[in-house]
């Protein structure tokens, strides 16, 4: 039943032999030439029918997105665009397709369209190449990884601790929401809930982690996480993919150097193993950009610029200097900026990375040792009592794509750090537990798959890289 793939057949010698596909009609051309594809390559197979041999009414059935089989005979293509072709001799129609019905007709949809039909969208072109580039990505990311002695760590989904401190966390329950069991005070008393605890979702799954560096050495996560932030942006979801490393005796220039090696390698893997995919998501891009102004189409197209973050050095800048530059550069100067930047301290929003990143360094950039105040409980104080050991990777076009530090490994430091936020002991207790036996310098960082498939394929919306999106009001599918 299954015969070949597209691909494989794609790349076969022609020799009159005999073969078998399946796939979905993408266009039916002069009741004679079906373009199929089955998802294996961005390529579709030209089979050729002559439609005097056929039954007219299954003719009729062969329209877009109908589901096919096609058995025929392999020959070196008459036409132009491909190699060989298939010259049908028998044709089995799985599913039709109605055309009034079917949404995917071959002209350009929106992707607004498309979002609405997340169940069909896979069969564009544009869509498949996405996904498949976001397979090769996650293959990359483990395999990079798994040669670089590190372990695949599952972190719990349910947890009680919010690791980022935020409080954008879902809640996990069982308990009726019309009349959940109460306490003294009138409170939910989720003593009586399923876990006997409060629990939620996980929005990271680095707390659980170092458990496990301290014990592994080097371990990484990947995996959903969910934060109930409102943000309706291009670059936010409620329910995204994160990796997590987690290495124990590194400290934040180790942790630096491995977020950029990393970065690279899985990127240089894209380009060499998925060519076809890169051309067509590069042609779309720059079909895209004729039609906005010239200021603000990218200078570099989607290869070169993946080649360009893959072969140069990142720029590694403190977060006082990167201060220093924002505070004087035109768009401060002339308001230009939302939030202004006028004190250290300033927390910094996407409009502020990305001028670093696309208009003054031109490059992907590190910012090292932010202020302890913008930053979560967990990351490293350093001597001067006021910047923590945290870093973020910027990138063009994306922003903020990896956020990491080194963890505080004394005891008393974290103690006071947590008392500060009113963080209660009880609860974190066994992570306080680290630091009391066998602590030890320790960093990691997340890397936020979604952003990372965004720049890859240099998608714009952060909806259009996940199969299913999780947005505020947005959950069907
Ligand atoms: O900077 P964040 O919040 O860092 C952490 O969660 C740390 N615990 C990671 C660690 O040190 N192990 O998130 C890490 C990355 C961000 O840089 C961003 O790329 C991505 O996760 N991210 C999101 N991606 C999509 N939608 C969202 N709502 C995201 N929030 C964060
Ligand atoms: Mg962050």
């Amino acid at each position: 039943m299954a015969g070949m793939s597209v691909k494989e057949l794609l790349g076969t010698a022609p020799k009159q032999q005999e073969v078998e596909i399946n796939g979905w009609v993408r266009t039916f051309r002069s009741n004679r030439f079906i373009a199929l594809n089955d998802g294996s390559t961005i390529n579709n197979i030209q089979c050729v029918v002559d439609f005097e041999n056929f039954d007219e009414s299954l003719i009729k059935s062969i329209t877009t997105g109908a589901a096919i089989q096609v058995k025929g005979i392999l020959v070196e293509s008459q036409g132009r665009g491909q190699n060989v072709e298939v010259q049908a001799s028998d044709l089995v129609i799985h599913g039709e397709a109605d055309a009034d019905a079917y949404p995917i007709q071959p002209k350009k949809h929106s992707f607004e369209f498309l979002r609405e039909k997340a169940h069909l969208r896979v069969r564009t072109n544009t869509f498949s190449a996405v996904m498949r580039l976001r397979s090769a990505l996650s293959y990359a990311v483990h395999t990079y990884f798994q040669q670089n002695g590190f372990y695949y760590f599952h972190a719990p989904i349910i947890t009680g601790s919010d690791a980022e401190g935020a409080g954008e966390m879902f809640r996990v329950t069982a308990l009726d929401p019309k009349s959940p069991p109460l306490d003294d005070k009138g409170d939910v008393n989720y003593k009586e809930d399923f876990f006997g605890k409060e629990t939620n979702l996980t929005v990271s799954g680095q707390l659980e982690a170092e458990a496990y560096a301290m014990g592994l050495g080097k371990v990484y996560t990947f995996g959903p996480t969910f934060r109930a932030e409102n943000s309706n942006t291009s670059r936010h979801l409620a329910e995204f993919w994160m990796i997590e490393p987690e290495m124990a005796f590194f400290d934040l220039n180790d942790n630096m150097d491995l977020a950029e090696d990393f970065i690279k390698w899985v990127l240089k893997y894209v380009l060499d193993n998925c060519q076809e995919d890169l051309a067509f998501l590069e042609k779309r891009l720059l079909d895209e950009e004729k039609s906005k102004p010239q200021a603000e189409r990218s200078d570099m197209a989607l290869i070169e610029k993946l080649r360009f973050v893959a072969d140069n050095d990142f720029k590694r800048v403190s977060y006082t200097e990167a201060i220093a530059i924002l505070r004087n550069c035109k768009p401060n100067k002339k308001k230009k900026f939302e939030y202004l930047i006028d004190e250290w301290g300033a927390d910094l929003q996407s409009e502020h990375e990305r001028y670093l990143v696309e208009k003054h360094f031109k490059c992907p950039v590190i910012l090292f040792d932010y202020p302890a105040k913008i930053k979560a409980f967990y990351m490293r104080l350093n001597e001067d009592g006021k910047t923590v050991r945290a870093m973020d990777v910027l990138f063009p076009g994306i922003g903020e794509i990896v956020g990491g530090s080194q963890r505080e490994e004394r005891l008393e430091v974290l103690q006071q750090k947590m008392q500060e936020l009113g963080i209660e002991e009880e609860e974190l207790w066994w992570y306080l537990d680290l630091r009391k036996f066998g602590t030890a310098v320790h960093s990691g960082f997340g890397l936020g798959f979604e952003r990372l498939v965004q720049f890859a394929t240099g998608m714009g919306n952060i909806r259009d890289v996940i199969p299913f999106p999780r947005t505020p009001q947005n959950a069907a599918f």
